[in-house]
C-alpha cells in the first residue's frame, strides 16, 4: 500500500521533509483536508510535542495548534513555564479529517490507517530533531508512539519510549480539556496537562 514512506526524501532536513509531505498522497486524506500541516519549531529542540491532527483553523492556516486546542495549549504551556517557540510541535496526522455539514467542517477521529500511512513522516521529523523528550498529547499520538491499546486516562502522567528508544511522556489532549462534561472534569483535565508538560519541561532542562 502507499504510504508518506513513498513520499520521503532520501536526504532529508526539515524545510525539504516539509516540502515533500506537501505533496504527500499517503493516504486518502491529501483529498480530504485542504493542505499537509507539518510540524514548526528548531531543529535542535529538546522537547517535542505530537497532537493528533491539524483541526478546522490549522486547515486553512497550514500550521499546527492555532485554533480553540491551540489557545489551551497555549495557556497550558504558559502555566507550566514552557516556552512554544523553543518546541517542536507537530501532529501524528498531517491532514485534517472531517466530514462537511453545512457551512460546518466537523473533525472526524483519524482512524488507524491514517496515523500508520502518515507515521513516516512523524518518524522522520523525530529522527531529525532528536528531542531528549516527546509528548503525545491524547489517545491518538501516544497510541501510535507508544502502543496501540494505550488508554490516556489510565497511562497520563507516565513515561514510555518510541521503538526507536525515545522517551514518551502521555499526556491529555488540550482539546479534551474543552470538550469535558463539566467544569470540574475540564479543571482536572487541565491541571493533569500542566503538571505533565511541566514534568517533560524539566526533564529536558
Ligand atoms: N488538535 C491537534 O491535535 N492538533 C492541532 O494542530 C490542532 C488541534
Ligand atoms: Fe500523507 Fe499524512 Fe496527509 Fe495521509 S495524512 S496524505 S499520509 S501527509
Amino acid at each position: 500500500a502507499v504510504t508518506a514512506a513513498d513520499f520521503l526524501p532520501a536526504d532529508a532536513d526539515l524545510d525539504s521533509l516539509r516540502t515533500a509531505a506537501a505533496a504527500c498522497r499517503g493516504c486518502e486524506l491529501c483529498d480530504i483536508g485542504s493542505r499537509t500541516v507539518f510540524g514548526e519549531g528548531p531543529t535542535d529542540a529538546r522537547l517535542m510535542l505530537v497532537g493528533e491532527q491539524p483541526g478546522d483553523e490549522e486547515d486553512l492556516a497550514g500550521r499546527p495548534f492555532v485554533g480553540p486546542a491551540g489557545r489551551a495549549l497555549d495557556a497550558a504551556l504558559a502555566e507550566a513555564g514552557v516556552d512554544r517557540a523553543g518546541v517542536h510541535l507537530t501532529n501524528t496526522v498531517k491532514h485534517f479529517y472531517h466530514v462537511e455539514r453545512g457551512k460546518r467542517r466537523l473533525h472526524k477521529k483519524p482512524a488507524v490507517r491514517h496515523a500508520n500511512a502518515c507515521a513516516p513522516w512523524l518518524r522522520a521529523e523525530i529522527n531529525l530533531v532528536r528531542p531528549a523528550a516527546i509528548v503525545a498529547l491524547g489517545a491518538t499520538a501516544a497510541q501510535t508512539l507508544v502502543r496501540r491499546d494505550l488508554r490516556v486516562t489510565e497511562s497520563r502522567g507516565q513515561w514510555f519510549a518510541t521503538a526507536a528508544g525515545f522517551p514518551v511522556l502521555v499526556a491529555n489532549h488540550p482539546s479534551a480539556v474543552l470538550r469535558a462534561r463539566d467544569e470540574r472534569h475540564s479543571e482536572d483535565l487541565r491541571r493533569g496537562l500542566i503538571d505533565d508538560l511541566a514534568t517533560a519541561i524539566q526533564f529536558v532542562s
